[in-house]
């Protein structure tokens, strides 16, 4: 087996745990890195960095919070430099479909010396069973804006999968991998697949992007997300990403995942269960 050392950034997050997993399940040597490890990698200390990159071959990237926010073309470029100059050979980077921001921190790791794949992905599945959809579907009641986009969401499972392959193989080289899952749908579509497949019933209710803000705001939601989710909703979910692409399949030699079989799959974990209290007295 080849004697590469793989470093995964995020490597506790969603996508990152995902490509740890298939790495070290693979007998790989995986260095997980995020504020909590050590030593420890944090976007806002690049002083650090250089440290988490010594001796490291291959990398996946899941930038913190988003390739859309201020400070992260800053932030591409400081990483790119450490990583060129610790001798880093291929990095994987996760970035989002149809944000320009994020596209220009594409480009910047694309035109380094460092053999760069971009996984770059659509909505993900996950937002619902492990993010911050996760709370409004166990209480029944979905608010969110833009009723009539499209999305063609994502699982994890397919994109780790993706990723791994990107990290493993030469042939996948200094490309862009532009990932969806298979199915166009809506927020409403999403519920009625989440209803069906719990067999509760869950609402969803269409609101503009000022009320949902107020919706954050009168949860005590910290500014800075409130500020990535508007620009989400804004900016990203005007329907230019109704469209779908076939690369899962083509590198995976597998369909992508169905949202309605993630919602099965999900459903029979219990994550969406409702706690139901016991009553007083008895
Ligand atoms: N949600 C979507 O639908 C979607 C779609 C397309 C693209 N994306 C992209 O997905 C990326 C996020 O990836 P993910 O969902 O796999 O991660 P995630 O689940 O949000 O987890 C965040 C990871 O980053 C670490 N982290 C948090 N703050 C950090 C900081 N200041 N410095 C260093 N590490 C930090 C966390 O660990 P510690 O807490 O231990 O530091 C954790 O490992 C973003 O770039 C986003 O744009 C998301």
């Amino acid at each position: 087996m080849e004697n590469n050392k793989y470093l995964v950034l995020g490597g506790t997050g969603k996508t990152g745990r995902r490509v740890v997993q298939r790495l070290e399940a693979l007998g790989h040597e995986v260095r997980v890195a995020s504020r909590s490890s050590e030593p420890s990698f944090d976007w806002s200390k690049p002083e650090g960095w250089e440290a988490v990159l010594e001796g490291m071959d291959k990398a996946y990237v899941a930038y913190y919070p988003d390739l859309a926010v201020p400070g992260s073309k800053e932030a591409i470029t400081k990483l790119v430099e450490v990583a060129e100059r610790t001798g880093l050979k291929k990095m994987v980077i996760l970035s989002g479909r149809g944000e320009p921001e994020a596209q220009e921190c594409e480009l910047i790791a694309l035109n380094s010396n460092i053999n760069t794949v971009v996984v770059r992905v659509d909505w993900f599945m996950q937002n619902f069973s492990e993010y911050f959809f996760l709370d409004p579907i166990k209480a029944g009641v979905l608010a969110a804006p833009k009723a009539e986009t499209k999305i063609p969401f994502i699982d994890l499972d397919d994109v780790a999968d993706v990723a791994l392959k990107a990290l493993l193989e030469d042939r996948i080289t200094n490309e862009v991998l532009e990932l969806t899952g298979p199915d166009l749908i809506n927020f409403e579509e999403v519920v009625e697949e989440i209803s069906k497949a719990t067999g509760r019933d869950i609402q969803y209710i269409p609101v503009s992007i000022e009320e949902y803000t107020q919706m954050l705001r009168d949860h005590k939601v910290p500014e800075d997300f409130i500020w990535l989710i508007t620009y989400l909703f804004t900016n990203v979910l005007d329907g230019r990403n109704a469209s779908t692409t076939n690369n899962i399949e083509i590198i995976l030699g597998r369909p992508a995942k169905s949202f309605s079989t993630f919602a099965k799959e999900i459903a029979a974990t219990g994550v969406w269960d409702v706690a139901i209290p016991e009553t007083a007295g008895e």
